[in-house]
């Protein structure tokens, strides 16, 4: 049984070949319209989701499956029975289990039960479905990541925890800049290599980055009170000067306009956010294809 929960359980064979299928994916879309024909794919949301929860269902729908949302609240997810017991009486009738929640270890647990394949939707921990299809979108607009300098800025969350573990595998340049309180908290949990850095001056770490990542500085769940770090942070033209030239803005969206991005950037040249939303449905058909495969 396989499951997709965090990108450091691949190794880069395994990655390549899920960027390699969603390329297919995207060129010859009707190749796959029958692959999930009588194939149910099951979601559960925890939290708000725009792309995640449209991205899947337009996705496995296109492959010929079905899709089911189910509302923890309606479902007692936990509550009116245990998640287990939840998955046992859902491995009845579905083929594969997309989950958002707030706690990576239930994910885990789930998971390790290998009745149906579990997908992370994002967790308080990770988000490796945003992370692998922001591998695809780099590689379209800039070519092998391996060759590219990444620059992150913004705060240490779970797209962040996703892409150190994306480049532990590809071991692209990757540099890291959080102000220097959410530094001092997370330092330690990030192991350097010669190729990541970290540090708190902004300047110093998009210095000719081909691409320059951001998201929200509070991630759902949290409390606003780290807000006041993040204000001289804020990923915008100025920022962006010292860049490559032709550099790339992602984000993997939802944006706060005039927060961490300027309004201005988000709807400029350097931006493919539209298209990294996008991409999200294709990395997800060809993860759904690989785990029923
Ligand atoms: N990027 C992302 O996961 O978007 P949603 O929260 O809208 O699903
Ligand atoms: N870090 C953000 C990602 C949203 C897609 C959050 O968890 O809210």
């Amino acid at each position: 049984m396989k499951h997709f929960i965090d990108i450091s359980d691949f190794n880069r064979k395994q990655l390549d070949a899920i960027i390699k299928k969603a390329k297919q994916l995207k060129k010859n879309p009707n190749k796959v319209s029958n692959k999930c024909h009588h194939k149910t794919l099951g979601m559960i949301f925890q939290k708000e989701s725009t792309r995640t929860r449209v991205s899947f269902n337009v996705g496995f729908s296109k492959m010929g499956g079905n899709c089911i949302e189910l509302n923890t609240s309606s479902i007692g997810f936990g509550e009116r029975e245990s998640h287990e017991d939840v998955l046992r009486a859902l491995s009845q009738y579905i083929d594969v289990l997309m989950i958002r929640n707030d706690d990576h270890n239930i994910l885990k647990n789930l998971s390790a039960l290998n009745l149906i394949p579990i997908i992370n939707g994002l967790s308080d921990y990770s988000h490796p479905c945003q992370i692998l299809s922001d591998l695809l979108t780099i590689t379209e607009k800039l070519g092998e990541i391996q060759n590219h300098k990444i620059c992150w800025i913004g705060d240490y969350n779970n797209v962040l925890r996703s892409l150190i573990e994306l480049q532990y595998i590809y071991n692209f340049k990757l540099n890291i800049v959080l102000p220097k309180e959410i530094v001092r908290k997370n330092k330690m949990k990030i192991i350097k290599n010669n190729n990541l850095s970290i540090t708190s001056i902004i300047q110093d770490g998009v210095k000719s980055a081909h691409c320059v990542m951001t998201d929200a500085w509070i991630s759902m769940g949290e409390s606003s009170s780290k807000k006041r770090y993040f204000k001289n942070y804020q990923v915008n033209s100025d920022v962006m000067k010292n860049a490559n030239r032709d550099a790339i803005f992602m984000h993997c969206l939802p944006a706060h306009r005039n927060e961490e991005v300027s309004s201005e950037l988000l709807d400029s040249n350097h931006s493919v956010v539209w298209e990294q939303a996008q991409n999200r449905m294709f990395v997800q058909q060809a993860i759904i294809l690989e785990l029923l495969s």
